[in-house]
């Protein structure tokens, strides 16, 4: 294993040749861009200029002394400056999903900063299901965005992060970028990472000023993206009242309500025959009036000009232009709005006004950010410096996020972890094992430093020797005798296989679930030559059929290692070797090949036997999975005892006698039972967890619930809550879980309204189970 210190050494060494061969003026940081120049007299005495004014009133005295010429051109993602005002121009489009990212318009690196630290895939962070490691990671994503903004690399902070849609289908190119496909869990995500991002503290409140500002998308009900034909500019999302309330809406609701979240992105596709983005119920009704959402609302790029164009929804541009405005939509990415909301006015279908409600979201929020106080070196935020970015603690960070997330499928006979002392020779075999870049998964920026899985295993054993086996990771052709050869002739054989970005990413979905190409052949032929069962690491974003894997003896371990960022390789090689346990537990059920058959357009959760549809997610799929949704295994073994009897009943008569029952008299409508009442139904679950042994680790620990019934589309089971706890060998730790009857026993009814059952529901943990009784 390669030492911190070497390490830092080396990319101490990575700066220094940047340093030299960059030419002298870039190295000195330039002046960020911002407004209301103290220097500046003239503009200091505006009333928009006053920090001690609301931003309210300040918004409205700048949208006052506008022309409607300086209005539309601000409601694009490239806003031009306004100098008669003293307002520079500003880049509403950046990146930072896993990581301030290159894509995008406003982060640029190419001064002082030239990385930005790369942590994994959001799918792999999220198997952690550790909230304080989501919320860490946006703070310190937070901290190098400010950064980069204050060497004056940046013309903007809003950032179109994070992607937290449902990770319905498991031949979505972008469920990578998700945290998985449980609402409970998109919803954590969302909260947490929005939280670190913008710079609240990680229980509630919210600060006076964003850090940066994060944007929770694609609202909503996008999970397609190209799959046979099918697109996501023109999909048309057939959804369910009860899909819409109890999977696809939840981690937006979160996002908003408990994140705070000062962006939304309405997506491409329709949603029940409206675009998304001209839906002023899901806009302005959902979003504002029932969710209480203050922030701006971003289109996906070009996707108002898909409303009368690809799309054929409305009539004519100016026509798309009207709809969205009026529909709640703030900024187009693109410049289509910026092209027609003029001649939209002069044809009346748009008022000054509804320009004016988007200018009003959108100056708030750069004022939000602080970037009308004046120069930003003066400023609370404005010490962020350039050490921050890359810092020791933030790739520490990446390294434990990988390391947590990491999932050990199998491990037959305690194959793993490998003593490093007994071994004397390695051999590697898989296309991507010596590539960098294909750790990191899509929407990254360019790493601090990548240490390869070769590399890193290097540092473990000197005698590491490398077959490619495949030329690409699409494994059409293979050179299976050269790794059959490599596999004889060392103690123990790795072998890194899956997918990359070329097989699954955003505008490319999978039609298959199995490996791709020739990979299971090399795979099966060097397993057969090799003297040991061998170790199976899998890179890929969504799930693959490994069935042939699971059962095959000769592969003694699997790891699922997603896109696990700059420090994966470290990580892969510190969970062989046993430096570290690990505990990451799948976000996403592994559904078999047959799965295919299924139409990815078809929206529905929920299954239906007659027809033969199988539902999809741990909470409906009605097949046999190849790994199932939470499934994980340790080095250590754990088990888990519910303690305490007292969650057990819970009374609804203490001040429900008028409240409104369903028509089968079984059940209470949440919204009946209003906010005081269901404040009231608290109860806690107590749960004791043991590490058995032999090795500390980082644990998961998942609470479900469910019915004694699946009817009415009740969940099979439903995540309620999960906390990641760290127990040492031997050690047990009694785990609190703060539940709500109203939230976490409740169900959506076909028409979406949320519904109390009485009677019996049952907390699961593992094997074990929990009655709790509703009693009226
Ligand atoms: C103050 O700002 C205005 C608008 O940008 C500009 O026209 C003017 O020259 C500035 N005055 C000084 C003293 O810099
Ligand atoms: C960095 O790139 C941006 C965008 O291309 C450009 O506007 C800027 O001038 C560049 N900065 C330097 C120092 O080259
Ligand atoms: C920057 O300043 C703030 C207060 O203005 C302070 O809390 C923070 O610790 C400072 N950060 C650094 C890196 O100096
Ligand atoms: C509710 O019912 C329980 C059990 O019957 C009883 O102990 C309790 O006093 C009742 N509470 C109210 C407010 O009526
Ligand atoms: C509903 O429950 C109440 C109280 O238990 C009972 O009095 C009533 O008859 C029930 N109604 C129906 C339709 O079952």
């Amino acid at each position: 294993m390669r030492t911190e210190r070497e390490l830092h050494v080396l990319s101490y060494f990575n700066a220094l040749l940047l340093l030299l061969l960059l030419p002298p003026f870039l190295v000195s940081p330039l002046t960020p861009p911002f407004a209301c120049d103290p220097a500046n007299s003239s503009i200091q005495k505006l009333d928009f200029c006053k920090t001690t004014l609301p931003i309210d009133k300040r918004v409205d005295d700048l949208i006052s002394r506008l022309t409607l010429q300086e209005k539309t051109p601000q409601l694009g993602d490239i806003a031009p400056a306004i100098p008669r005002l003293g307002i520079p121009a500003y880049k509403w489009w950046s990146e930072a999903l896993h990581g301030v990212s290159s894509w995008g318009r406003g982060i640029h690196f190419n001064g002082t900063i030239h990385s930005a630290t790369n942590f994994p895939q959001v799918i792999l962070t999220a198997a952690s299901f550790n909230p304080q490691l989501w919320y860490r990671i946006g703070q310190a994503i937070g901290i190098e965005a400010r950064a980069i903004y204050n060497m004056g690399q940046a013309e903007g902070l809003t950032f179109w992060s994070p992607n937290v849609n449902i990770f319905r289908d498991p031949r979505w190119g972008r469920g990578q970028e998700t945290p998985g496909e449980d609402p409970t869990t998109a919803s954590k995500y969302a909260v947490s990472f929005v939280r670190g991002l913008q710079g609240d503290s990680f229980s509630g409140g919210r600060s006076p000023q964003l850090k940066t500002s994060a944007c929770c998308k694609h609202y909503t009900a996008y999970d397609l993206d190209n799959w046979k034909g099918n697109v996501r500019y023109t999909f048309d999302a057939r959804v369910t009242d009860q899909d819409m309330e109890d999977t696809y809406q939840p981690p937006f609701r979160s996002c908003v309500k408990e994140g705070q979240a000062s962006c939304i992105m309405c997506s491409y596709n329709r949603v029940n025959g409206v675009p998304t983005c001209a839906d002023y119920n899901l806009l302005s009704k959902t979003t504002r009036g029932l969710w209480g959402f203050d922030g701006y609302i971003a289109s996906d790029c070009d996707s108002v000009a898909l409303i009368y164009g690809a799309d054929g929804y409305a009539k004519s541009a100016e026509e798309a232009v009207a709809d969205v405005l009026q529909a709640g939509m703030d900024m187009n990415c693109g410049d289509y709005v910026q092209k027609y909301a003029i001649s939209a006015v002069q044809e009346k279908k748009l008022s000054e006004n509804d320009i004016n409600r988007a200018l009003h979201n959108l100056f708030s929020l750069r004022m939000r950010l602080g970037f009308f106080n004046g120069n930003p070196i003066y400023q609370d935020l404005g010490n962020i410096s350039a050490n921050q970015v890359c810092s020791k603690e933030h790739q520490d960070l990446a390294l434990e996020a990988a390391r947590d997330g990491i999932v050990l499928l199998k491990n037959r006979a305690i194959v793993l972890p490998l003593s490093r002392s007994k071994v004397r020779s390695i051999g590697v075999v898989g296309p991507n094992a010596n590539i960098g870049y294909k750790l990191l998964g899509n929407y990254g920026g360019p790493p601090c430093e990548v240490i390869t899985p070769l590399d890193a295993l290097k540092s473990y054993v000197s005698n590491t020797r490398h077959v490619a086996g495949c030329a690409t990771t699409a494994c059409a052709s293979t050179s299976i005798n050269e790794a059959v050869k490599l596999a004889r002739s060392v103690d123990y054989v790795i072998i890194f296989m899956g997918l990359d970005q070329d097989l699954e990413r955003e505008d490319l979905d999978r039609v298959d679930l199995v490996l791709p190409g020739k990979q299971q052949r090399l795979i099966s032929s060097v397993a057969r030559a090799a003297r040991r069962p061998i170790i199976l690491v899998l890179l890929c974003g969504g799930p693959v059929d490994i069935t042939f894997a699971k059962s095959d003896r000769r592969i003694g371990a699997i790891l699922w290692a997603g896109y696990p960022g700059e420090a994966g390789g470290l990580a892969i090689s510190q969970i062989i070797f046993g430096d570290h346990n690990p505990g990451g537990r799948l976000p996403v059920t592994w559904y078999p090949q047959e799965f295919t058959t299924v139409p990815m357009t078809d929206m529905r959760m929920r299954a239906d036997p007659s027809s033969g549809y199988p539902g999809r997610t741990y909470r409906f799929y009605t097949g046999k999975p190849v790994y199932r949704f939470g499934y994980g295994l340790s080095y250590s073994t754990y088990s888990y005892e519910f303690k305490a009897k007292a969650g057990s009943r819970i009374y609804l008569n203490s001040s429900m006698s008028l409240q409104k029952t369903t028509s089968d008299n079984q059940s209470y409508e949440i919204k009946s039972l209003g906010s005081i009442a269901c404040r009231k139904l608290k109860f806690s679950a107590v749960v004791s967890v043991k590490n058995h042994g032999p090795m500390a680790g980082k644990h998961p620990v998942l609470l479900f619930s469910r019915w004694p019934t699946v009817e009415h589309g009740r969940p099979m089971k439903q995540l309620i809550g999960f906390k990641n706890v760290h127990l040492e060998a031997g050690q047990r730790i009694n785990l609190m879980f703060s539940l709500r009857a109203c939230e976490h026993l409740s169900r959506a009814q076909s028409d979406g309204t949320k519904v109390l059952d009485k009677g019996s529901h049952f907390l699961i943990v593992g094997e074990k189970e929990h009655e709790v009784n509703i009693i009226s």
